[in-house]
């Protein structure tokens, strides 16, 4: 397949890359990212070095750009769109949602009707369960389960889902849409969870816990996650919905003990800070029709994910130093100056 991947220098769609450029060695990807903060052409120097110009294609550019998408998808002959690009984190949108709405709804819109014109064979939405809202104790997300989303990001989320649903209704629209919920592993920028953790951890500084620290997620190995959405890909049912998820549900206080735990340092680092406004309670996915229909399963669960995770973070400390001393960003200038 020849793939047009859209946020493939962000966490995921780096992630999705590599698996893709591993597993599939007759597919053809092109990346077209923004790189806004969060994407990061250093995800993606390997792949390059590799395949670049044969297998790889890097495009730096906007999903709501009609013109240059259209022109991707015609100079490549695009199969196929996986939609990773997104502003994806939710203290972001908290001070200032204009960007969530521009590329998450805005910018989906615009992909969707390039792709629609053009006439791609398939359009996997990447989503997440925090479209579903909050649950209480008891309960788990399905994909029949009311949207409600309680923060701007997963507004914006939500909206696009439905624009997905409504081009499927419409147009018939080849959509699959996935759902997943929170991602770890390599390449995660560390303003989520347990990046920003490991991290302050490291350095010895604290830790900030919202609220009470009793928030629940539902964690998932980024890798695990890449493979549910290639199988949607490849497999899905055109207008289906399928969630994801790890099966390891974790309270943020102990995800925040095991990062401090596997690097030997004092649990007097937790600092309980003021809650995040809005701060959903708990997410848990039932994943089964994933499981019925495309054969998904988690493969590891959070006490192998977190190891290899921070195996990672240790291993490629550079990367991190890069990301947090912003030197990531000048990162395109050195890479083709040096080719060039
Ligand atoms: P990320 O913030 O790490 O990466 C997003 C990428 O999209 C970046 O490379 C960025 O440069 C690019 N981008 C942003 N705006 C763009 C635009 N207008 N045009 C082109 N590129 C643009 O995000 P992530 O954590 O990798 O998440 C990827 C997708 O998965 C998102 O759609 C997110 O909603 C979804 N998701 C994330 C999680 C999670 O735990 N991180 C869980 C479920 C679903
Ligand atoms: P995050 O990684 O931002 O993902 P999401 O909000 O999409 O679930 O946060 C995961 C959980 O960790 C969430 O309940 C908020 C909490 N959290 C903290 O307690 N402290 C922090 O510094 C951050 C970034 C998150």
């Amino acid at each position: 397949m020849r793939l047009l991947v859209t946020g493939g220098c962000g966490f995921i769609g780096a992630n999705y890359i590599h698996l893709v450029m591993r597993e599939q060695p007759e597919d053809v990807i092109v990346n077209l990212d923004k790189l806004t903060y969060a994407g990061n052409p250093e995800n993606m120097v390997d792949i390059e070095r590799e395949f670049g110009g044969e297998r790889y294609f890097f495009v730096q550019g906007d999903i709501g750009n009609v013109e240059l998408v259209s022109h991707i998808l015609r100079t490549h002959k695009i199969d196929a769109v996986v939609n990773f690009a997104a502003e994806s984190h939710v203290d972001r949108s908290i001070d200032d949602c204009s960007p969530f709405i521009e590329t998450n709804v805005v910018g989906t819109k615009n992909l969707l009707e390039a792709s629609r014109k053009y006439g791609v064979d398939r359009f996997v939405h990447v989503s997440t369960d925090e479209v579903y809202g909050t649950l209480g104790e008891d309960g788990q997300f399905s994909e029949e389960s009311p949207l409600a989303p309680n923060s701007p990001y997963s507004a914006s989320k939500a909206s696009s889902d439905m624009l997905c649903r409504a081009f499927f209704e419409t147009h018939d629209f080849p959509v699959v849409i996935t759902r997943c919920s929170n991602n770890y592993g390599p390449y995660q920028f560390p303003e989520k969870l347990i990046p920003l953790m490991y991290s302050k951890a490291k350095g010895g500084e604290s830790l900030p816990v919202y609220g009470d620290g009793q928030n629940v997620r539902d964690w998932i190995y980024v890798a695990d996650h890449c493979r549910g959405v290639d199988l949607a890909l490849r497999k899905g049912r055109l207008g289906a919905v399928y969630n994801f998820g790890g099966a390891a549900e974790m309270k943020n206080i102990d995800v925040v003990k095991t990062i401090l735990s596997a690097l030997g340092k004092s649990e007097d680092l937790i600092t309980y800070v003021k809650d995040r406004p809005g701060h959903d309670r708990r997410y848990a996915m039932n994943f089964d029709l994933a499981a019925k229909e495309l054969g998904f399963a988690p493969s590891l669960n959070f006490a192998a994910g977190i190891q290899e995770t921070i195996d990672w973070y240790e291993q490629n400390s550079a990367w991190l130093e890069g990301v947090e001393s912003g030197a990531y960003r000048s990162f395109m200038n050195r890479w083709y100056g040096e080719r060039s």
